[in-house]
Parts: C-alpha cells; structure tokens; sequence
C-alpha cells in the first residue's frame, strides 16, 4: 500500500466517523477497507437500544464489501477519538480473509498519531475453522 493510499484510507475513515450511530456510547468510530482491486468501502458504528445488538465501523464496512461481490482485502483503516484499536470481535472478523490484512488505526483528532500492523499480529493463534 502507498503512502497516498494509506492517506486516503485515514480521510475516509474520519469522515466516515462523523455519519456513526452511537447516541448510547456517544463513541464514534470510522473503518476504510481497501480491496485487492484497490475499491474501498466505509463504514462506522451503529448502535442499538438492545446494546449487544450494536455493530462496529469495521465490521460494517466488510459487510457491505463482501455483499458487494468483495472477499480479498489488502487493508483496512478505523478511526476514533481517544485513539482505539480494532476490538476482539473485529480483529477475528477481519483475520478471516486473510492473515496479512494491514491495519491502521488513528486518533480521528490527531491524524499524526497512526500506528500499523497486520492484523495476525493484533489475533496471534486465530481460531480457524
Ligand atoms: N466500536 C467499533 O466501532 N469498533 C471497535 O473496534 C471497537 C468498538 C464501537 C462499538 C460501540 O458502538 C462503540 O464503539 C463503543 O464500544
């Protein structure tokens, strides 16, 4: 991935942030998935008054590139303020496509605060199936 790219997953999960549901937790959070074939699709929290209902921005945003025709990811970008990284759920969530999906996570506040990995550092051991 290129720096611009990386860049421009970042924007995307920021903006992204700022259309989340989250009137319980009051914690938005923005995701930016890029494709194999260099598509991105985005996606943010959305919450429910049934509180194990709520979905998380990365989440979201794989759900919507795999029901578009998408299963081979290169990586993937979550923004949120304080700076969050990928919850258990997702970490599991994104490990299914591929061990070596990278990830970014920013302070939405602070884009200068970025750390990488990819994603097998975050699930060492992942359950497979
Ligand atoms: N959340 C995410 O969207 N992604 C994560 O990786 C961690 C948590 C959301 C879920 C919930 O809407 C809010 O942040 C507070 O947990």
């Amino acid at each position: 991935m290129t720096p611009e790219i990386q860049k421009e997953l970042i924007s995307l999960a920021i903006e992204s942030r700022q259309i989340a549901y989250a009137p319980y937790s009051n914690f938005l959070v923005g995701a930016a998935l890029l494709t194999v074939d260099g598509s991105i699709y985005t996606g943010c929290n959305v919450e429910n008054t049934s509180y194990g209902l709520c979905i998380c921005a990365e989440r979201t945003a794989i759900c919507k590139a795999v029901s578009e025709g998408h299963q081979e990811f290169q990586a993937i970008a979550v923004a949120a303020n304080p700076f969050a990284t990928p919850c258990g759920a997702c970490r599991q969530f994104i490990v299914e496509f591929g061990k070596q999906i990278e990830v970014i996570a920013v302070d939405a506040n602070n884009p200068e605060h970025v750390k990488n990995w990819v994603i097998e550092e975050l699930i060492p051991e992942n359950f497979k199936f």
